[in-house]
């Protein structure tokens, strides 16, 4: 990348409960399209993510759009546009489809665009009256991916959207992530690596807390070697999903 990154992330630590989980995590956010964030289970992604949003006291430096945020709270960097949608998709079972994308709208110029959500998920408009702890994983997954499309963000973090999906409905979310990082850069986390083929132009691995590898998407899955070293696929969860539970 020549220009600077959108979020720019240099020695990122991050010590919980006396423990150091990160220890200098580099990460370059691209102003366009979907950068990967990969590595194996424990290797720090959800922990960088939640570092930062301010989720949890880190060290170190995160700009956005060239603006220094460590030391800022999470809802500053919210305001800020930084749209999140979390492992656990942060969904309120107990509220309608259109209750939970009401409490995610932040008052602004421009107003929550809802236009664009039901354009890219014509399936939260015909369920807008249905309680979200009804909806299928795929379902509840849209319904988080959407509250971040609903106002005007600059970035949109998404943490293993596809995550405990059946095939179909990984396919379904990833081509909703495709057209929502045409609207919005993301960055996301995944395992499924034939999500991460079909859509990431980027990558970042870590390891252990630490970014081991950062470069293009394509040429990193393209090296068995590298893909094997570093994200210990074959024998490993980072294998492509087979068929599991939509849960
Ligand atoms: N709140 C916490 N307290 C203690 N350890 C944690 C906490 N959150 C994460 N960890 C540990 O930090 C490491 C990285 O976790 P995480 O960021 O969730 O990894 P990933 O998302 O890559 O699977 C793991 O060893 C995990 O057990
Ligand atoms: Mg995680």
């Amino acid at each position: 990348m020549t220009a600077p990154a959108l979020l720019v992330v240099r020695d990122l630590r991050v010590l919980i409960g006396g423990r150091h989980i990160l220890h200098g995590v580099d990460l370059d956010v691209a102003h366009h399209g979907v950068t990967a964030l990969l590595g194996r289970n424990g290797a720090g992604k959800t922990t960088t993510v939640r570092g930062v949003l301010g989720l949890v006291p880190r060290a170190g430096s995160v700009l956005l759009d060239g603006e220094e945020t460590v030391g800022l709270p999470t809802h500053t960097l919210v305001r800020r546009g930084i749209g999140y949608a979390p492992e656990d998709r942060g969904i309120f079972a107990g509220l309608t489809v259109a209750e939970n994308l009401r409490l995610a709208e932040r008052r602004g110029a421009e107003g929550p665009a809802y236009g664009l959500v039901h354009e890219l998920f014509p399936e939260l408009k015909r369920r807008e009256r249905q309680l979200a702890g009804t909806l299928s994983g795929g379902q509840q997954q849209m319904v988080a991916i959407g509250r971040t499309l609903l106002n005007g963000n600059r970035l949109i973090i998404a943490d293993e959207p596809t995550k405990g999906l059946a095939p179909k409905v990984v396919t379904e979310v990833a081509q909703v992530l495709e057209r929502a990082a045409e609207a919005v850069p993301v960055l996301l986390v995944e395992q499924n690596l034939a999500v991460v083929r079909r859509l990431a132009e980027h990558c970042v691995v870590l390891a252990d807390g630490r970014t081991a590898h950062q470069g293009d998407a394509a040429g990193l899955l393209g090296d068995a070697e590298a893909t094997r070293r570093l994200l210990g696929v074959g024998r490993g969860p980072l294998a492509p999903h087979t068929a599991e539970a939509d849960s």
